[in-house]
């Protein structure tokens, strides 16, 4: 099964939305693997924004996400990766759709409320990143059938 890691960044923790999240990939249907609430080192932030580095808003992206605690989340469901970042919306809460969560709670890019891995190739190595292998649960819900084909 597809796995993706979701973040509720500082912001989404501070304005209380990370009930809101969590609520929404649980309609959609994805199923929780872990979750984690945790302060993040400049370590661990600039290993899973190293992508980013030298860019121009590398160092306010390092600031922003080490700001406050996370929610850190591990989801999985068919095809994880693309539902979960439908849910979240464009990257620029301006470009994001109605209904989607950067639309309905956020307006600029600096302070876009979730992070979720954009591939499913980087939904492995994400989770792996700030998960331990024990820390993840393999679990079967009992609607599974009636959401997943
Ligand atoms: P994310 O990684 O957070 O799920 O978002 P994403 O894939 O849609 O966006 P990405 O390009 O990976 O950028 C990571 C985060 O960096 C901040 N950002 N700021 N000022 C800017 O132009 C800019 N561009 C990106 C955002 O917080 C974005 O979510
Ligand atoms: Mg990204």
């Amino acid at each position: 099964m597809e796995k993706t890691l979701v973040l509720v960044k500082p912001d989404g923790v501070q304005r209380g939305l990370i009930g809101e999240v969590i609520s929404r990939l649980e309609r959609r249907g994805l199923r929780l693997v872990a979750a984690r609430f945790l302060q993040v080192s400049p370590e661990l932030a600039e290993t899973h924004y190293a992508v980013h580095k030298g860019k121009p808003f590398y160092t306010g992206l390092i600031s922003y996400i080490t700001s406050s605690p996370v929610m850190a989340m591990a989801w999985e469901g068919p095809d994880a990766v693309a539902a979960v970042r439908q849910t979240m919306g464009s990257t620029r809460p301006t470009e994001a759709a109605p209904g989607t969560l950067r639309h309905d709670f956020a307006l600029q890019v600096g302070r876009n409320l979730t992070h979720a891995s954009d591939s499913p190739e980087n939904g492995e190595k994400e989770v792996a990143l700030w998960f331990k292998a024990g820390e993840l649960v393999d679990w079967k819900r009992d609607t599974d059938r009636w959401i997943f084909e």
